[in-house]
């Protein structure tokens, strides 16, 4: 029933794929609305405890928004777009149950920002994290600015949002991104265990348990994610924006005029 990814449950796991591996799963204004459906069958199956999220293929969890459809992203559809982007993944992070990104090759873009809506992270060895935006002329959109820094401290997350350099699964693990790095070919298997450990415990302990410790970061969370989705807007209005997209997709170095 789905185009842009896979959504399979097995007792008290339910696992959602992003499966454009050919596109290195980059996300598309289709692949939210799907993404969306799933998160509304989790809530309505009493048996799903726990949810996985995670990439086809090796190459990538999520390699960013699909840079096509970036590509005709203006003023107006900037705001309109991030602002339903922000609302499902903020869906991921309200569910009762809690969630799990499984973490192989590149997590950039709204691919980090996917993981980190998540309750907890498993990287693979040789994954690599970063928010790539600003090499093409924008800012985060889908709440980089916002949960990244809630996860790593404000200046580890300035530095990666301003440079655009990813980080390794290693790094990744030292700074708090990931809550832990395995084997590559044990991903899924590691992910899984954690899930059933989850799954393991009290239903409402666990409920209320990851109820509070979101709390905790949850301040000005709303306000913030208001904010960076109309300065990712302004951001698709400039020239920069134009010729970073633009240099990408004819691949080819941008020449950025501050425009
Ligand atoms: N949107 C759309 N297509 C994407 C994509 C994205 N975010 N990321 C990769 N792809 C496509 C490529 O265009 C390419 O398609 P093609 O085979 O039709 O040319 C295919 O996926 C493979 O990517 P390629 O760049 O050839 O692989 P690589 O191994 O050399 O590099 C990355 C991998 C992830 C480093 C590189 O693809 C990249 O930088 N992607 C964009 C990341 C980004 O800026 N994301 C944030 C967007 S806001």
């Amino acid at each position: 029933m789905f185009q842009n990814i896979l959504y399979e449950t097995d007792g008290a796991l339910a696992v959602l794929t992003v499966n454009r591996p050919d596109k290195m799963n980059a996300v598309d204004n289709a692949t939210v609305e799907e993404m969306d459906q799933a998160l509304a069958a989790v809530e309505k199956d009493p048996a799903v405890r726990v949810l996985i999220l995670t990439g086809a293929g090796d190459k990538a969890f999520v390699a960013g928004a699909d840079i096509k459809e970036l590509n005709r992203r203006d003023l107006i559809s900037g705001r309109a777009e991030t602002r339903r982007r922000q609302e499902v993944y903020t869906h991921i992070e309200q569910l009762e149950i809690p969630s799990i990104a499984a973490i192989k090759g590149w997590a950039l873009g709204t691919g980090l920002e996917l993981a980190m809506a998540c309750t907890l992270r498993v990287a693979a060895e040789g994954a690599r994290l970063g928010q790539p935006e600003v090499k093409l002329g924008i800012i985060p959109g889908a709440g980089g600015t916002q949960r990244l820094p809630r996860l790593v401290g404000m200046g580890r997350a300035m530095e990666m949002v301003l440079t655009g350099e990813p980080v390794d699964a290693a790094r990744a693990y030292e700074m708090g991104l990931v809550n832990r790095v395995v084997p590559a070919e044990r991903l899924m298997d590691e992910a899984k265990k954690l899930a059933a450990v989850l799954a393991s415990r009290p239903k409402l302990a666990v409920q209320y348990g990851k109820e509070a410790v979101q709390r905790f970061a949850e301040g000005s969370l709303a306000e913030g994610l208001a904010h960076e989705s109309y300065l990712h807007a302004l951001s698709c209005g400039s020239e920069d924006k134009k010729e970073g997209v633009a240099a990408f997709l004819e691949k080819r170095k941008p020449n950025f005029t501050g425009k």
